[in-house]
């Protein structure tokens, strides 16, 4: 088979004509499958888990698939609608009101997902948190958003810097404890005490629901603020996209701490209300095909560095399995090599659906179809109801094949809505009316489009976004570092790696165990995965007279590239 195009599949829904298919399109059709479209009343935890808990047919179907390697258990629907029923009402005990900021650092787990739909149901707004996070990270995210009660497990409450945050009037734990001051609230004692019956607090579309910290190149990571309108393209997606159909069983690999694992990994399935797979603990291809096979999934969404990892463990770990149920997968969060794909074609007998969005974005705007042919390295075409073109740095439209800014008409309703805080950054990310997204990329005569970088310094390692300045502060709060600057490094397995330039301060002398004493003052103070992997000690740092950190000159040293101007560059 030429690799370089696969032929389109049989697909679900209307998107055989795609060009048609555009040209009618108009989202508020999109709208009529809601019940909200008669009633203006709405709320994603009622269209997500009680609307299908009410329906016969569908209460005691199971809603949630949950493992780890040390626990299983079933949840249906109507369970999950009761239990976080419960969750609102103690809440509610705790003065909880629409609008205050919930946060939840915890694994993936049973009781996650009844805390993230009481928090929805009061009108609250959820704040999933990475369980991976270390204090500096659990400690800006929970400031910046000014949380009032945060969901964790005891095992992590040490990386939760309680004298740093006052706006934190209670911590929910989930799991056994010591802890005796009244500002902890026990999970286990108030669910059994609390009420099953809920008045689900009715909001408006454009009400907050859903905040995700992200990085950028510089500053703080940014509260990227999301609506419960979003569920219109959510909805619309799980079908195009996803290709989901009521009696699929689909797993989202992503953890809630990211967008994908929310939009994703929560609402498209639960918004069709289809059976979804979490798997908790560490990732090894076994355990992964084992779960694929297990569940007998059937919709499969996860990430190129993932994908790449099953690649190298070879044919041989996929043919242990019984992978016959899957008829669909899809990727995100970094580019899909054709390699990869091909390998898919070869392994699992499927086209690898590359998709194409980000945190900012709340939902899939550039994607394969399954009724589409698709060109191994490009991110497919974008969805109807998005109208997506490449511009120049002051925003004009750019003809095909020529590289530029990837940038998408704003106005699409799972857009964010700000950026908590700091409504100046959430206007920067527009010109003329386009939302610029910050990634190179060019489009072909057929309107597919081919991602080529990221034009500002964020990183993407194993598809997790960094922002460099974030591991730049973190690594001058370290005793012997001066200056730090630090890039993402291609690399084979990871699509980049986190390198770091250091200079040091006097008294300190380079050696081996410095620099690892460096990288775990990164790793446990601010995450494993923002750690650099290489790092090297300079005598300076380039910077700009302005001071700014000269990251794209680094970068070019670093892969012996010609340098490009460099007269802001300090004496
Ligand atoms: C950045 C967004 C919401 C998706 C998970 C990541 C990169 C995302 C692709 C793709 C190449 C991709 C971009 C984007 N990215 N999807 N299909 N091909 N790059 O969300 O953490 O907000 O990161 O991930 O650079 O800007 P995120």
């Amino acid at each position: 088979m030429d690799v370089q195009r696969i032929p389109a599949r049989e697909g679900n829904y209307n998107l055989k004509d795609y060009e048609k298919t555009r040209q009618n399109f108009s989202w508020d059709e999109v709208k009529k499958n809601f019940s909200w479209n008669e009633t203006g009343k709405v709320n994603m935890a009622y269209e997500a888990v009680d609307r299908h808990a009410a329906d016969p047919n569908k209460k005691d179907r199971v809603a949630l698939y949950y493992s780890s390697p040390d626990r299983e258990e079933e949840v249906t629907f109507g369970q999950l609608s009761k239990q976080s029923n419960k969750f609102a009402n103690v809440l509610k005990k705790y003065d909880v009101k629409k609008g205050d900021r919930v946060f939840l650092f915890m694994q993936r787990s049973p009781e996650f997902y009844n805390a993230f739909f009481g928090i929805l149901k009061l009108g609250a707004i959820a704040g999933p948190l990475f369980e991976a996070f270390m204090e500096q990270a659990v400690r800006d995210r929970l400031q910046d958003s000014e949380a009032s009660v945060l969901i964790t497990t005891p095992d992590l409450l040490y990386r939760v810097p309680q004298e740093d945050l006052p706006d934190l009037k209670k911590i929910i734990l989930v799991g056994d404890h010591n802890e005796s001051s009244d500002k902890y609230i026990d999970y286990k004692k108030e669910m059994a005490e609390a009420s099953a019956e809920l008045a689900i607090e009715w909001v408006d579309l454009e009400d907050g629901m859903l905040i995700h910290y992200t990085s950028g190149s510089t500053g703080k990571p940014k509260g990227v603020y999301h609506v419960h309108n979003a569920m219109i393209q959510h909805y619309a997606t799980a079908k195009w996209v996803l290709d989901l159909k009521d009696n699929d069983v689909y797993w989202c690999t992503a953890d809630p701490g990211w967008v994908t694992g929310t939009s994703y990994g929560i609402f498209a399935p639960w918004l069709l209300g289809v059976s979804n797979v979490v798997r908790g603990g560490r990732f090894t291809p076994d355990d992964w095909y084992g779960t694929l096979a297990k569940y007998k999934v059937t919709v499969w969404y996860t990430a190129p560095t993932a994908l790449r990892k099953l690649v190298s463990a070879g044919e041989e770990a996929v043919k242990r399995h019984d992978l016959s149920s899957l008829r669909h997968l899809m990727s995100v969060g970094e580019p899909l090599n054709p390699e990869v794909v091909s390998w898919g074609l070869k392994a699992f007998d499927l086209r690898i659906h590359d998709t194409w969005w980000m945190t900012e974005t709340g939902a899939q705007l550039i994607v394969n179809f399954p009724s589409q042919e698709i060109r191994p390295g490009s991110m497919g075409k974008p969805i109807p109801g998005i109208e997506a073109t490449i511009v120049d740095n002051e925003g004009n439209e750019l003809p095909p094949n020529q590289m530029g800014n990837l940038a998408i008409k704003e106005g699409w309703p799972a857009m964010m809505r700000t950026i908590w805080n700091r409504p100046e950054k959430f206007e920067s990310y527009f010109i003329n009316g386009w939302y610029v997204s910050g990634d190179s990329a060019y489009k072909d005569e057929d309107g597919y489009f081919w991602f080529q970088g990221r034009l500002d310094d964020v990183i993407n390692t194993s598809g997790e976004r960094v922002g460099p300045f974030e591991v730049e502060s973190k690594l001058i709060e370290h005793d012997a570092v001066a200056e730090a600057g630090v890039i993402g490094k291609p690399d084979p397995e990871r699509g980049e790696i986190i390198k770091a330039f250091i200079t040091l301060n006097d008294g300190y002398e380079k050696s081996d165990e410095l620099l690892e004493d460096i990288r775990q003052f990164v790793k446990t103070g601010l995450a494993g995965h923002a750690a650099p992997r290489e790092m090297e000690i300079r005598d300076s740092i380039p910077k700009t007279r302005s001071g700014k950190i000269m990251r794209r000159l680094l970068k070019s040293w670093e892969l012996g590239l010609p340098t490009g101007d460099t007269s802001t560059l300090e004496e």
